[in-house]
């Protein structure tokens, strides 16, 4: 059966957009931008990899829908991901001609995304954004929820603007080309989605598989599986899009060690879903410690990660002290407190306010 096309509504108390889901959308990228936007010159934003695969038929698309497109390409990776390439960008887009009434299309992952909308953000103190997510991560998560930035050399995501998109745009298809790591490290952000809000998708995962997911038979559910996560985070950044009651930083179960792990790899050794993988068994042994999350919860939720070929343990060698030394520079770490989410059962998450450095340093040692 051809999974139809789908759209989801994102709104909040001062936002609104749809993401439309399907497949074959990159040709058709033209005719809903069309829908939502009245501006003519664009300028197409992409990386190396994604640009030779997409950005033809993206171009095309735009044209034919009267657009006048302009494509940008960046390297790819996390490296791109700097106000040095944003202010690149900003410049190859004032000598191209684009003004205030021109748009951003972000062609690629969350990288493209983060720094396209950056541009977006701060181009004529702020013009239209159009995501066209590519990886898995990025559709089901950073393409969602407004957060913009880039880089700096003493950390990651330090410098941005909470900028909306108008339009999301989820094609399935354009997965088929993504490296299988880059596909799996996306269900880390889906498995955490279960663990902290969906009982039901967490019982969905566990007889489902990341290789079936990407055959053309299967795309249906891979596309209902992307449609679930967009809710959930848009849900949740709903009710708290500053930043601000506590419900939002529940999107960070996991996180707080995952980044530490990351920062500690040097951001080369692993992925950001893969780091965080070993990042929300941290804080499981923290709930069952802490929240009372039940042993054979901890372990059902191991085994998700396992079933979608995600790290469980950390290499010999890694340097443990490197990755707690981080974690006491993360910036959940408001004015001294620890801001910890803790799962105390599958499908619910909360901010913890008894959770010690000692027991992160203890779930640190065990990973
Ligand atoms: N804004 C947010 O809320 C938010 C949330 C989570 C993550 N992020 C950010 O997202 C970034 C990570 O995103 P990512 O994992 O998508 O990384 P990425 O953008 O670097 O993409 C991963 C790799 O896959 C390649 N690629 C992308 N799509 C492809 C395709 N369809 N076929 C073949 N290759 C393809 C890219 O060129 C890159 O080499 C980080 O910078 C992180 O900070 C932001
Ligand atoms: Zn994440």
């Amino acid at each position: 059966m051809e999974p139809a096309i789908t759209l989801v509504d994102i709104s909040g108390p001062a936002f609104r957009y749809p993401a439309v889901l399907g497949k074959g959308l990159v040709d058709q990228v033209g005719e809903y931008t069309r829908k939502y936007l009245r501006c003519e010159v664009c300028a197409v934003i992409s990386d190396s990899n994604v640009a030779p695969l997409f950005a033809d038929r993206v171009q095309v698309s735009l044209a034919s829908a009267g657009f006048r497109p302009t494509l940008i390409t960046i390297p790819a990776g996390e490296k791109s991901k700097t106000f040095e390439q944003a202010g690149a960008i900003c410049e190859q887009m004032i000598a191209t001609g684009l003004d205030r009434q021109s748009f951003v299309v972000g062609l690629g992952g969350g990288v493209v995304g983060d720094i396209s909308g950056f541009v977006a953000a701060i181009y004529h103190r702020g013009i239209p954004h159009i995501q066209i997510p590519t990886t898995l991560l990025a559709m089901v998560d950073s393409s969602i929820g407004g957060k913009t930035g880039v880089n700096t050399r003493d950390g990651k995501n330090l410098i941005g603007a909470v900028h909306h998109p108008s339009l999301v745009i989820d094609d399935v298809d354009v997965l088929k080309t993504l490296p299988r790591r880059e596909f799996n490290q996306g269900f880390a952000e889906i498995i955490k989605h279960a663990v902290i809000a969906d009982t039901k998708m967490f019982a969905q995962l566990k007889v489902a598989r990341a290789s079936g997911l990407r055959r053309a038979t299967k795309t249906h559910a891979l596309q209902a599986l992307i449609k679930r996560n967009i809710e959930i985070k848009s849900k949740i950044v709903a009710k708290d899009e500053s930043d601000q009651s506590g419900e939002r930083a529940l999107l960070n179960f996991g996180h707080t060690v995952g980044h530490a792990i990351e920062r500690a790899g040097g951001y080369r050794k692993f992925l950001h879903g893969e780091a965080l993988s070993l990042g929300i068994i941290a804080a499981c042994d923290v709930s069952v410690k802490k929240a009372g999350l039940p042993q054979n919860e901890r372990d059902a939720i191991i085994g998700l990660l396992v079933r979608f070929g995600l790290p469980t343990k950390l290499p010999k060698k890694f340097p443990r002290k490197k990755i707690f030394e981080a974690v006491q520079l993360d910036k959940k770490f408001e004015s001294g407190k620890i801001r910890f989410v803790v799962t105390p059962r599958i499908g619910v998450a909360r901010v913890a306010n008894n959770v010690t450095l000692d027991d992160i340093r203890e779930a640190v040692a065990q990973l």
